[in-house]
């Protein structure tokens, strides 16, 4: 019977590039997507960005544009990326969106209705400078249990303790620099704690992934508090109806993204919202999820559908986290790969078919292992998938005018059959998500056909003349074989896929074909094209270097406390006038791409203008910048860098964790030495 399906992947932030982290669930989204689709079902797979909060709009700002024209650019960039890796997206939508902001709306006065929405004063840290709130990660200081430094506002990552970002010793702002001040500021929240017995038994009805009980049973038992949706302005995202200046938290809108989403894919097809999403619902909804972002979808997410009459997830198909070589990707080993950088060297298909040989149903971690990926992709695609097109075909051309016999040889009657029988099972592992295992069956039926081929020895058969029907029969049957391995392949190779079909000339494989013996025998194929080239290693080692971050030269390792430190050793007036200190206004300062800590500053001096890179970047927005006066060293030699000549240093003050550039008092100009 055919099902209608709707199908999700995690939201992407807009503030960052997809990399292959993201494509573990996107390529595992999609070949299930497509498996589905060939087994006759209807699936709509929607996806889109996820675009608001703090992060988006600092990084909007960092890079002198608006946030909207940075997630326009996301966006373009993300439809990019995953149409390269032949994600088959029926929508690749935004969150923000008139219909996601409808939908945020409507579920939150829904919810309030129902009396879940509670609004209460909660005090936060503030940034004076900045004039906002700060999020956890955006405050730095010293841990309040080990005394470590530099530590962010949630959770120490030298000890693992978790504190209130209020707890933090020496807090600074990290976007400023400043020193936070505590402020009271009216939040709303959902009231979780009353979804509780709903959620208990939402949980333990099939929905969520048996290794993750344990994870939920903990939940349940700390007890659920009530979860705060809304942020203080300035904020990128939807404002919260009859509460001015109030926004929703971007956590609250991303899931409401799916709704979004799916609304304009209805408008935009004519389908019937309602039939998608009331309680009542047949339809199945999926959402494809990595362990990190459980607590949301499996707690958050089904409380407020359920709580605003919508329908709840039939299943969360849950994965692990991707590891490189072993280790967390990391840009200093060249393991942090975007799929920009993946595309510009590598063949997308080996990638979706290395996923899916390592990927089940499970959610342990992934290792991308770069050796075993030419190796595996090179022995099981090109030396034994493909060798078996190559190694039919010719004669086919050659002898027969790509005419195919009528009849199987005799001799692969049942080696063909094993062939169809497996097409259930394989199905099966691919409707499970045991991907692996799947190809485990595929690559066993390939070593078989390649025996077949080994055992008739066509290359002697050829020479026989009174063996040409045979030879003709032999090629037939490993072709047929070949056409029976590129459907059970086709979920995941869908482009090698449809150069199969062009080059057999028979209509798109779907999974009711594979029992269909009338569907290759008989017919004309066309010249065999080559399919696939082997990986050369040396186009992997090209994209680990160019995922090499070029790192900017060291800074200066900032000292111990600054109060804390003795006095320098004495200095003659003669050492120190040699000292060229002069007054600078800081007429542009712009981010340098390649380097996280630095900006590029054009400083006005009087006399002249001059560049200065500087690794203040974690202290200041280049907003923040323009226009004020400092001062700096005009007479340091200059510093060749990769980005360019650094003519010069402006002086501040920092003691590793705050960092406060030197001014002037108002009146100064530029150029006035100072003495
Ligand atoms: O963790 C993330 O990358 C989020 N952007 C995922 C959001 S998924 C959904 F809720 F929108
Ligand atoms: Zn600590």
């Amino acid at each position: 019977m055919s099902r209608t399906l709707l199908v999700t992947s995690a939201l992407p932030y807009a503030n960052g590039s997809i990399h292959l982290g993201h494509m573990v669930e996107h390529i595992q989204t999609d070949i299930w997507v497509r498996h589905q689709r060939m087994r006759g079902h209807v699936v709509y797979l929607i996806c889109a960005d996820d675009t608001h909060g703090t992060p988006v709009m600092l990084a909007a700002e960092a890079q002198g544009i608006t946030p909207e024209q940075m997630i326009e650019k996301a966006r373009a960039e993300h439809m990019e990326d995953f149409a390269g890796f032949h994600i088959q997206h029926d929508l690749y939508y935004s969150t923000h969106s008139p219909e996601t902001r409808a939908f945020a709306s409507e579920i939150y006065q829904r919810l309030k209705t129902a009396g879940l929405i509670n609004i209460r004063p909660i005090e936060q840290l503030f940034d004076p400078v900045r004039g906002m709130f700060l999020p956890d990660r955006f405050i730095k200081g010293e841990c309040p249990r080990c005394h470590a430094r530099d530590q962010y506002g949630d959770s120490c990552e030298v000890c693992g303790a978790s504190y209130a970002p209020t707890d933090l010793i020496h807090p600074v702002s990290a976007i400023s620099g400043a020193t936070p001040v505590r402020r009271t500021s009216e939040h709303h929240f959902f009231r979780l704690g009353a979804c509780e017995s709903f959620l208990k038994e939402w949980t333990r009805s099939g929905t969520i992934p048996p290794e993750a009980a344990n994870k939920l049973d903990e939940w349940f038992d700390a007890g659920l508090s009530d979860w705060d949706i809304s942020r203080d302005a300035p904020y990128f995202g939807f404002e919260i109806p009859g509460a001015p200046n109030k926004f929703f938290y971007v956590w609250l809108d991303a899931p409401i993204g799916y709704i979004g989403t799916f609304k304009k894919l209805a408008d935009t097809q004519g389908l019937d919202f309602d039939a998608f999403w009331n309680p009542d619902s047949r339809v199945e909804l999926y959402h494809f999820i990595g362990k990190d972002i459980l607590y949301f979808h499996s707690l958050f997410w089904p409380a407020m559908l359920e709580c605003a009459g919508f329908r709840t997830p039939t299943q969360l198909f849950v994965h692990g986290f991707l590891t490189v070589n072993g280790q967390k990707m990391s840009k200093s080993r060249g393991s942090f790969i975007t799929a920009g950088n993946y595309l510009r060297h590598l063949d997308p298909e080996y990638l979706r078919y290395y996923y899916a040989a390592k990927l089940n149903s499970g959610m342990d971690d992934l290792d991308l292992n770069l050796e075993d990926f030419i190796a595996r992709v090179n022995s099981d695609l090109v030396g034994k998938y493909v060798n078996i097109a190559s190694r039919a075909a010719g004669f086919i051309s050659k002898r027969f005018d790509g005419q195919l016999s009528p009849t199987l040889h005799p001799a692969a009657e049942a080696l063909v059959e094993r062939f169809r029988d497996r097409a259930e099972s394989i199905a099966m592992l691919y409707d499970a998500r045991e991907f692996g295992k799947a190809l485990r069956e595929i690559m066993e039926l390939a070593d078989g056909a390649n025996q077949f081929i080994d055992s008739a020895k066509p290359w002697d058969m050829a020479k026989e003349p009174s063996l040409q029907e045979a030879l003709q029969q032999v090629c037939t049957s490993a072709l047929e074989m070949f056409r029976l391995l590129t459907l059970f392949l086709k979920p995941v190779l869908p482009v090698l896929a449809a150069k199969v079909e062009a080059f057999l000339d028979i209509p798109a494989l779907d999974w009711s074909q594979a029992t269909d013996d009338a569907a290759l025998p008989g017919r004309r194929i066309r010249p065999y094209q080559h399919l696939i080239t082997r990986i050369d290693p040396k186009q992997v080692e090209a994209l680990v270097v160019v995922s090499k971050e070029l790192t900017p030269p060291a800074p200066e390792p900032l000292p111990e406390p600054a109060h804390l430190l003795p006095v320098a050793d004495t200095i003659g007036i003669d050492d120190f006038s040699k000292i060229d200190l002069r007054v600078a206004r800081i007429l542009a300062a712009d981010t340098v791409p390649e380097a996280d800590k630095l900006l590029r500053l054009t400083l006005d001096i009087g006399v002249e203008q001059r560049t200065v890179f500087a690794g203040i970047k974690h202290a200041y927005t280049p907003e923040q910048l323009v226009g004020r006066l400092t001062v700096m060293v005009a007479n340091l030699s200059p510093r060749k860098m990769r980005f360019g000549e650094s003519q010069g240093m402006v002086l501040a003050a920092g003691d590793g964790s705050g960092l406060y550039l030197l001014s002037p008092d108002s009146g100064a100009t530029p150029g006035l030495r100072i003495k």
